[in-house]
């Protein structure tokens, strides 16, 4: 069941997630070669509960960290641990906040030190893809609308999506109805809603579309071993254009700060 949130609740998931894109900053200043990734873990903890919010990710449905840290050909899900950062990974740092009852969402991924001409390609690709997919969440479309603009944009480059996985509806709730795929049929699929408000996030990896999960029921993997990106804002669907609720903005004042890292 798709719930519609109403002004003043938009506005409370707004508040969660700018409180996100300033986790974000933080974090994003941190990374560089050398780093482990429980570190970064552990600030990102400190800063949501110095600043009244609850981890979101935390113990949901068993998963045991806040942040989830996703390094090459780790697509999602990655858990923090003794793993180093080091020059030329991508990483890819997905979270979310309860703040006043409501839910943030939102990921980024970030070039450590120089990366090859084409892993920048996917990391440029999978943004744009976002920010396609964004414009067409409005009022009048459908949800196929968003999955289709998505995978038909990185697939001229070679790249695919993950089938497995998707965006959704985000608001009381983490994950709430409709299932937001990054793919899909033209004029096909759940109708978008004023007041809907939902998390729009393109995987994509450099090779083929399949993936595995570690033993550790969570890290998600390209089976063939090529790298994948990811990022995600959150939205609310208005009558004329889409409302983008997440931000990146402090994410690329830490980038212009961090010496080490970069991002398209
Ligand atoms: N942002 C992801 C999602 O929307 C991660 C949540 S999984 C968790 O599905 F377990 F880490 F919370
Ligand atoms: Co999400």
């Amino acid at each position: 069941m798709v719930i519609i949130k109403s002004d003043e609740e938009i506005e409370l998931i707004r508040k969660s997630n700018i409180l996100l894109g300033q986790l974000h900053a933080e974090v994003a200043k941190h990374i560089k070669p050398g780093v482990k990734t429980i570190e970064l873990d552990k600030l990102a903890y400190d800063f949501i509960v110095n600043h009244g919010g609850k981890p979101a990710f935390l113990h949901y449905r068993g998963y045991p960290a806040t942040l989830c840290i996703s390094v090459n050909d780790v697509v999602v899900h990655g858990i923090p641990g003794d793993y180093v950062i080091k020059e030329g990974d991508i990483v890819s740092i997905d979270s979310g906040i309860i703040l006043g009852g409501y839910y943030s969402d939102s990921a980024f991924t970030y070039a450590v030190g120089e990366v090859p001409q084409q892993v920048w390609t996917l990391m440029k690709a999978t943004k744009e893809s976002l920010y396609r997919g964004i414009e067409q969440a409005k009022v009048g479309n459908r949800v196929g609308d968003i999955g289709f603009t998505v995978e038909n944009y990185v697939k001229k480059f070679g790249f695919s999506v993950v089938r497995e996985l998707t965006g959704h509806g985000v608001g009381r709730h983490l994950h709430e109805d409709p299932a937001v795929p990054n793919y899909g049929i033209r004029g096909y699929g759940k109708r978008l809603k004023n007041g809907m408000t939902i998390a729009i996030e393109p995987m994509v990896n450099m090779g083929k579309h399949d993936i595995y999960i570690e033993k550790d029921g969570w890290t998600v993997r390209t089976a063939d071993g090529k790298p994948s990106a990811h990022y995600e804002l959150s939205i609310a669907i208005r009558d004329k254009e889409p409302d983008i609720l997440s931000t990146f903005d402090y994410i690329y004042e830490a980038i212009e700060q961090n010496d080490y890292i970069s991002a398209p």
